[in-house]
């Protein structure tokens, strides 16, 4: 038994050709605890996470683990090492069982040399039990939500009997409940004297969990403290390196016509009888638990999803069902809540990226002048402060949260008569957040309809001119400015309306 650390990094560097993504990556974890590392977009995080998990091998620096110097060139190294990674994106396979996928590579042999299925099933009911998860392990991966997908992650970590869990942004896509389920899992493990390390972008979260934060900034390390000495404000400092002042600048507009107006849109089973009206100059908020349905309604709207009765108009013409293109000539944008799987060309430039949904109107006689397109893509990127060394770096090498920043570009490049934007924020450091707040802001001040769905409470009070609330595929309030509350919003989405009042 010895006093070191589970896992020590010192002044670890790592550069891709020219861009330094780690200059000094600097952590010290203790068994028994839960330490958050925090840092804006682009900050190095992922990127000091991958060294540790074999992924990358660093060019410099201290790297030990249980005060021993390690270096792995592969993940199998750090998972016989006892590290455990649970990446910003799940890396299930979806045609395997869930029992298959914890046992990944290293499935129990019988005598016979054949898999040991029952062994492995029991394994699994052993571990569910003990973590409390309700899972069929005979399903099959596909079709999982997002925190499913993430316990089995966690079960397959306590199954290798990791003693250190590093768990990138596992929140990101979460809701309440499931991130409660989470954090208790989480608390346990620390109790029972492993190490971890929790990244994410909610302060909230690193208050309710972690005992240290380690912050970061451009790649270096800037300071670590006890969570219980510090505070909010201290540790945004340490991040961005300047006073962030208002974090909602939401500008009273000037409320014109109606631009979307959505009556009685029904989709059996999934929402029903949804009305409501988005003007000009308005930000619409619609609020609601994870599951309510709000995502829904958006792809309705834009066309993505077909829906069996009700209308959508846009100034007062139809919108056709089921046809996006048609939608986004008329006018309107949709923001996808899930941007890396559903926005972006990973394998494409970010200038390309950002000009996808306006070639055509870059397009003259015929041709795409580059000129035009670089000065779009520069002109957008810079807006959203998207980190990257160039235009045609390609979007996958791009940090999780600038990756996002891309796709909100994307659309709002195409300007859009009525943006509907799924969860603006998520993923998206506080530097960055207060930006996109002020650009929502802004163009709803040039008469842009804005329909912003939110999980964030405080985002929904401080951007709304008005807030819907949903539940159960039901809208459940409409609520203005003025009186909206955390209150009254929460209860909402937690209760049957009243009857007719
Ligand atoms: N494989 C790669 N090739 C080139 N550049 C990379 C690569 N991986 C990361 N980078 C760059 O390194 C920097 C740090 O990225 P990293 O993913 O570590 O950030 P992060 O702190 O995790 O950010 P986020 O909060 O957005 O997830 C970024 O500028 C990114 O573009
Ligand atoms: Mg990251």
């Amino acid at each position: 038994m010895t006093d070191s650390p589970v896992l020590e990094l010192r002044d670890v560097q790592k550069s891709f050709g020219s861009v330094v993504a780690l200059r000094s990556g600097t952590i010290s974890v203790d068994g028994g605890s839960i330490h958050a590392l925090v840092g804006e977009n682009g900050a190095g995080k992922s990127t000091l996470v991958k060294i540790v998990a074999g992924l990358y091998q660093r060019d410099a620096g201290v790297f030990r683990l249980r005060g021993e110097a390690v270096d792995f060139s592969s993940t199998a190294q750090s998972k016989a090492a006892g590290v455990a990674v649970i990446y910003q994106e799940p890396t299930l396979f979806p045609d395997l069982s869930v029992t298959e996928n914890i046992f990944m590579g290293r499935q129990p042999t019988s005598r016979f040399g054949r898999i040991d299925r029952k062994a492995m099933r029991h394994e699994v009911e052993r571990l569910f039990t003990r973590l409390g998860v309700l899972i069929d392990p005979d399903r099959p991966a596909e079709g999982l939500s997002i925190a499913d997908q993430q316990v089995i992650e966690i079960a397959k970590a306590v199954s290798l009997d990791a003693s250190l869990l590093i768990m990138d942004e596992p929140t990101a896509a979460l809701s309440g409940i499931e991130v409660e389920r989470l954090f208790t899992i989480a608390r346990s493990l620390r109790d029972e004297g492993r190490a971890l390390i929790f990244i994410s972008h909610r302060f909230d979260e690193v208050f309710a969990l972690c005992d240290t934060v380690t912050v970061m900034r451009d790649g270096a390390y800037i300071a670590t403290s006890a969570i219980a000495d510090t505070t909010v404000d201290a540790i945004v400092r340490q991040m961005v390196g300047r006073e962030i002042t208002e974090l909602f600048p939401k500008q009273p507009a000037e409320i014109g016509e109606p631009l979307l107006e959505v009556e009685h849109l029904t989709s059996p089973g999934v929402f029903q009888d949804i009305s409501f009206t988005v003007r000009a100059g308005e930000i619409v908020g619609l609020a609601g638990l994870v599951g309510a349905g709000r995502s829904e309604v958006a792809r309705a709207v834009f066309g993505v999803d077909p829906y069996s009765a009700g209308t959508v108009k846009l100034k007062g013409r139809i919108v056709p069902s089921g046809r996006p293109t048609a939608a986004m000539r008329a006018g309107l944008a949709l923001v996808p809540e899930d941007r890396r799987k559903q926005g972006l060309v990973v394998e494409s430039g970010v200038g390309q990226n950002i000009t996808l949904a306006i070639r055509r109107r870059l397009t003259k006689f015929g041709l795409l002048t580059q000129r035009a397109e670089n000065r779009a893509a520069r002109e957008w990127a810079s807006r959203l402060e998207v980190k990257t060394h160039a235009l045609d770096t390609v979007a996958a090498t791009l940090s999780g949260g600038n990756q996002q920043k891309v796709v909100l570009a994307k659309w709002l490049a195409t300007e859009p008569t009525v943006l509907i934007i799924d969860e603006p924020t998520r993923g998206i450091d506080v530097g960055t957040k207060s930006e996109v707040h002020r650009l929502l802001s802004e163009l709803a001040g040039r008469g842009m309809g804005i329909l912003m769905i939110s999980s964030e409470l405080p985002e929904v009070l401080g951007m709304a001119d008005r807030v819907l609330v949903m539940r159960e595929g039901r809208l459940t309030a409409d609520i203005a400015r003025a009186e909206a509350t955390s209150e009254n919003v929460m209860h909402a989405a937690t209760h049957a309306p009243e009857h007719a009042r």
